[in-house]
This record gives C-alpha cells, sequence and structure tokens, in this order.
C-alpha cells in the first residue's frame, strides 16, 4: 500500500502547484495528476456538474489503485468534497481546504479575507468552517474569477497583473484584514505580489506548503509513507494541447510530459465500466 501512487486533481494544472509541494516535502511518493482541462474553469461550472467531474475522476484515481487522493482544487474541495467521500470509502479523501482551516483556527485573525473563484466564493465553505472555530473572526470573501486565467496564461509578477491584482484587492470589503486566504491552487504564483500590494503588512495564506504538511503528518498517522525511492509521477490531462504543457512548466517548476485520457470519450473502456 505504501508504495501505491497518490493520486492528485484539479480542473486543470493549477493543482500543479500542490504536487510540486507536496514532491518537496515526500521525495518518494510516486504520484497520478489528473488535470481535467476538457472541462476547466470548475470556477464558472455549476455544483451539479463540478460534483459530477470530480467523482468520475475520483473514481478514475481509485482505479488507478491510487492509495489516497487530493482534492487539489479548491472549487471541487469546496462543492464535491462530501460527495465524493460518500462514494469512495476504501481510502482516504483530502481536500485543500481542512488544513488551511486547522491552520487559521491556531490564531484566530480580527478579520480574514478569502479570494477565490466564483464556485469557492459562492459555496461559502470557508467562512463557515473559520467562524465554526474562531467565533469572533469577521471573514469577508471576494470572487476574484480572472485570477486564475490570467496567471495560466503566463501573466504573473508584471504590470498587467499587478494592476488586476490591486483592482481585486482594493475593494471594499478586504479593508482592514489581517489575513488574507489564496483559495485557489493557482494563487501560489501570485503571493509574492499580493504580499507586496500589502507592504507585508498582513499575514497571506496559500494551500500548497499548508497541504503538503498536513498530509506527510497524516500519511505518518496512516503508516502509509514510501520510504521505497522507485517512485514515478504521471501527468494526466482529458484534453491535451501543447500550450498546457508549456503551463505546467510553471507550476511544476520542471519540464513535464502531459498524457491526454479522456475518461468522458464515448468509446473509453473507462467510461463503459465506471461512468453511470
Ligand atoms: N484551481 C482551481 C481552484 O483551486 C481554479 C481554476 C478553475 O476555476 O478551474 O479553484
Amino acid at each position: 500500500m505504501s508504495t501505491d501512487p497518490i493520486g492528485i486533481f484539479d480542473s486543470g494544472i493549477g493543482g500543479l502547484t500542490i504536487a510540486y509541494a507536496l514532491k518537496s516535502k515526500l521525495p518518494n511518493e510516486s504520484f497520478i495528476y489528473f488535470g481535467d482541462t476538457k472541462h476547466l474553469p470548475y470556477g464558472e461550472k455549476s455544483e451539479e456538474a463540478i460534483k459530477y467531474y470530480s467523482l468520475q475522476i475520483a473514481k478514475f484515481l481509485e482505479q488507478k489503485r491510487c492509495k489516497a487522493i487530493i482534492i487539489a482544487c479548491n472549487s471541487a474541495s469546496s462543492v464535491a468534497f462530501k460527495h465524493i467521500s460518500q462514494h469512495i470509502t476504501s481510502i482516504p479523501i483530502y481536500n485543500v481546504i481542512d488544513p488551511i482551516i486547522d491552520i487559521v483556527s491556531q490564531d484566530c485573525s480580527k478579520k480574514i479575507g478569502v479570494i477565490g473563484t466564483k464556485a469557492t466564493i459562492k459555496s461559502n465553505v470557508y467562512p463557515q468552517k473559520i467562524s465554526e472555530c474562531c467565533k469572533q473572526t469577521k471573514i469577508v470573501s471576494l470572487e476574484t474569477p480572472l485570477l486564475a486565467p490570467m496567471i495560466e496564461e503566463g501573466f504573473f509578477n508584471q504590470e498587467i497583473s499587478i494592476v488586476i491584482i490591486k483592482n481585486y484587492l482594493e475593494n471594499k470589503c478586504l479593508e482592514n484584514i489581517d489575513s488574507l486566504i489564496l483559495a485557489c491552487t493557482h494563487y501560489p504564483l501570485i503571493k509574492e505580489e499580493v504580499i507586496k500590494f500589502y507592504n507585508n503588512r498582513i499575514k497571506v495564506i496559500d494551500s500548497a506548503e499548508i497541504i503538503s504538511e498536513y498530509i506527510m503528518k497524516k500519511f505518518k498517522k496512516l503508516n502509509i509513507i514510501n520510504t521505497n525511492k522507485n517512485y514515478s509521477h504521471h501527468f494526466i490531462i482529458s484534453n491535451y494541447t501543447k500550450s498546457f504543457e508549456k503551463s505546467a512548466f510553471m507550476f511544476f517548476k520542471e519540464n513535464i510530459k502531459l498524457e491526454e485520457i479522456d475518461i468522458w470519450k464515448s468509446n473509453s473502456l473507462y467510461q463503459e465500466k465506471y461512468i453511470v
């Protein structure tokens, strides 16, 4: 079991920020990464669609003998985590939200801001979970739908991104926050710009580091850390284009080969067996 891969999925390639952080923390682990580029962005999709896509991907990863599944997407974590956990009970399922809540609850701020996709913000999951453990904290959230596609196109650390980030962060609702949660797995790439915008005055929290630490602790407890150095990684997307492969480098910091497996294709073997 410990030598089995970890399944990681996202709507696209943004979740590679989580895979990258995991690789640094747990260097002997193999993983199978699935990016649902055929259906991205999840942030703009209905709850029903996100649940449907996410569960099919999770079933695919379970069938690939993954020892655990990490939902490396805030939109899918917000909307589909419960749904997946109800249907897949043979292996642990992790979302990217609970590790953040763990950290936030250790030191409740006065006012916390959350930025993310429309699906994540509409779900209201962050305010609900934070208010359960930080009763006095004021929580404000803001949809920032331009940020993920902007980052995916390589626009960060430059004039355009500075203007767009400033435009969002100047929103009145975020006035006087003392922490900001970057609730999207694309956002670690703009963390420095956000810190600069606030002149280092507030705490900026992103999921990559936090979730890899969280998973390491969980795996230790379950005794499923791979100590065997024979690891391999497998990167799958549901719709291949060269530009995804090019952008993948920004998120994973090394060149990777993306393989296309469209689990929704009508003649796919997987579909005959699993998609209902
Ligand atoms: N990576 C996704 C997330 O964390 C955002 C991209 C999308 O909307 O699909 O929410």
